[in-house]
């Protein structure tokens, strides 16, 4: 996948991109991660990417014309989404990251300042992405994230360490608590059931862990995540009174 963000800030991005599972898949050549100044897209001796808003106010507005001219840059003759990360965006989910690893490219746009002319909302932008109801400085950490979020789903990016398959909010729960060595630390012991070499056991104890939870914390994750009949009961059992996704469907 190849990945290209356009900033004011391209500085801001190496720390988080040359560490950990975004430098291993861009090595593996999982992630072509590209970042660029949008400065290098402006014409005037200052470099120029914000001006004033028409009608007045405060702050200041992202230019078109360098936005504009550097997508149609990068982007060549290929159709490629254009996501623009602004805190009126549609709501980042793990669902949303699943979608975008379908995509074989994405442009990012890291928007500053009151925001970007609505003309590039308007006619350059196809996706607008907000990582959660709070403002940021900018789109730059919020670009982060999601790339992040995205590239560690491509297939050989997380290695032999586990599949993203098990990781909370990709089952729609939480996921249970993890235990190491050692087994009995300040007096607080592993739970007997890890221990006991039996699978099918672990398995029930972690799925019914994962419910536990997910009831605890995030109840509102159960009225949409997949469950089977035995998931429902558990969780009947364990207080749960609220709907379930598949409710009035007959099974
Ligand atoms: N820019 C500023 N705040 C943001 C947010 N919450 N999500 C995405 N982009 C942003």
């Amino acid at each position: 996948m190849r990945i290209d963000i356009l900033t004011i800030f391209p500085e801001m991005f190496p720390c988080v991109l040359d560490a950990s599972i975004l430098k291993r898949a861009q090595d593996k050549g999982l992630a072509d991660i590209r970042v660029w100044n949008l400065r290098d897209w402006t014409t005037d001796r200052h470099k120029t990417t914000d001006d004033a808003p028409y009608g007045g106010g405060g702050g200041m507005v992202m230019k078109p014309e360098p936005i504009f001219a550097a997508v149609e840059d990068i982007r060549g003759e290929e159709e490629v989404p254009v996501i623009l990360l602004t805190p009126q965006g549609r709501r980042f989910t793990q669902t949303v990251a699943e979608e975008l690893t379908q995509q074989a490219r994405l442009i990012f746009i890291c928007g500053r300042y009151e925001g970007v002319d609505e003309r590039v909302r308007e006619h350059l932008v196809t996706d607008e992405i907000s990582i959660g109801d709070y403002v940021l400085s900018g789109g730059e950490l919020a670009a982060m994230v999601v790339v992040d979020a995205v590239v560690r789903l491509l297939p050989g990016a997380l290695g032999y360490e586990r599949a993203a398959a098990e990781d909370s909010h990709a089952t729609g729960l939480l996921e249970g608590p993890h235990y190491t060595r050692p087994l009995l630390f300040r007096g607080w012991e592993v739970p007997e059931v890890l221990r006991s070499g039996h699978h099918a056991r672990v398995a029930e104890w972690r799925r019914r862990q994962a419910l536990k939870r997910t009831l605890e914390r995030r109840p509102d994750l159960l009225a949409t995540a997949r469950l089977t009949e035995q998931d429902k009961r558990w969780l009947r059992e364990m207080g749960y009174h609220g709907p379930f996704a598949d409710d009035g469907v007959s099974q």
